[in-house]
């Protein structure tokens, strides 16, 4: 069945068809047939699993991006997942980069987007969260405007975490994307310190403020020598980070090259950035040592490379790419095996 519909969307340029599918599954996820989709996808509930102190129903995430204003949270819901992460989003609309902005490597099953956090704001999200009837777990992932210098974002971090901290289970801090500009600086040094110093101070006052403690993750690049990720791992426990995802998607070509598409800017997602971004979640692992939960994100399109990312460390795990190149089965095998 999702052959079908794999072979329609891909036959339009790969951004529209993301836009409808979000459409169809608002719909969906409004109307009562979202239970008739749910029987029909007949995904079990899956392993229940405690981490960042929240109870998951299944391990298997929606990776941010594909629903980046909240729009179809409940379309997603149907398909089983045990936690949806939307956004990222800003703190004031903004259109993103100039399209076309999002391209398909499909012999690599890989995706190229430099979206730019294309996004209605977090006033639209948090409306459409406050409407969302999803019984699992809910994370927002916050960035900051593409006009705000570097200098400025943790403005925007701390406005967006202002706003989300009441509607979310969890909130992502996004300082890895590659298309919005200098954002990743954000992951150095002085200025991971002195954010995730603000963030921290400011989560504090929010759990007393709303009598109710929202765990707070950190999202890295996959694009980073070991020395970096000694530091950052150093920092996210000095600051006693609830959670860190990784990977956002990659800047590197080396897996692509000389496929069409390839050349486009952009970050990189899918199966081609498997093994790096496993290869990640184990260093990063024998840094933490299990002191912070690690979310595994990047090209999981099986069960087996699932299994790779828990072993490597993982313990939670987020997918995208894979949905649009396998469809909702997929979702269903991670659920029924992966605990
Ligand atoms: C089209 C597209 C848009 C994305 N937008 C975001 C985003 O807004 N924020 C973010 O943190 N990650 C974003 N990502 C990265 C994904 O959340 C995920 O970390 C990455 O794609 C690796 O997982 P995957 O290989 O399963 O897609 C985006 C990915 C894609 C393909």
């Amino acid at each position: 069945m999702y052959s079908l519909v794999r072979k329609a969307l891909f036959s339009l340029d790969a951004e529209k068809a993301h836009d409808l599918t979000i459409q169809a599954l608002k719909i969906i996820g409004k109307s009562p047939l979202n239970p008739l989709l749910k029987m029909i996808l007949s995904c079990p509930t899956g392993s229940p699993k405690t981490v960042m102190g929240l109870q998951f129903k299944n391990p298997i995430g929606l990776a941010a991006g594909a629903d980046k204003n909240g729009e179809a949270i409940d379309g997603f819901g149907a398909m089983g997942f045990g936690f949806i992460e939307v956004g990222t989003v800003t703190p004031l609309a903004q259109d993103g980069n100039p399209k076309p902005r999002q391209f398909r490597l499909p012999e690599a099953e890989g995706i190229i987007n430099r979206n730019g956090f294309n996004n209605y704001g977090i006033d639209y999200l948090i409306e459409n969260v406050k409407q969302a009837k999803y019984d699992g777990i809910l994370g927002i992932n916050i960035g900051k405007n593409t006009f705000t210098s570097v200098e400025n974002g943790k403005a925007d971090y701390i406005f967006c975490l202002n706003k989300a901290y009441n509607y979310a289970d969890y909130i992502t801090i996004n300082i890895s994307s590659p298309n919005s500009p200098g954002l990743r600086q954000l992951q150095y040094g002085d200025a991971l310190d002195d954010l995730l110093q603000s963030i921290k101070e400011r989560q504090q006052i929010l759990t007393q403020q709303y009598n109710k403690y929202v765990p707070i993750a950190v999202k890295i690049a996959p694009d980073l020598t070991k020395a970096e990720l000694v530091q950052i791992a150093d920092t996210l426990h000095r600051h006693k980070m609830d959670g860190v995802i990784a990977t956002n998607t990659t800047i590197s070509r080396d897996t692509v090259n000389g496929l069409k598409n390839a050349e486009q800017q952009g970050g990189l997602s899918g199966k081609p950035l498997q093994n790096k971004s496993t290869e990640i979640i184990a260093y990063l692992h024998q840094e933490l040592k299990g002191s912070i939960p690690i979310i595994g994100s990047g090209g999981i399109d099986c069960v087996q490379n699932a299994q790779e990312k828990l072993s490597a460390g993982a313990e939670l795990l987020q997918l995208y790419s894979g949905l649009i190149y396998h469809g909702p089965k997929l979702i269903k095998q991670l659920v029924e095996t992966i605990k």
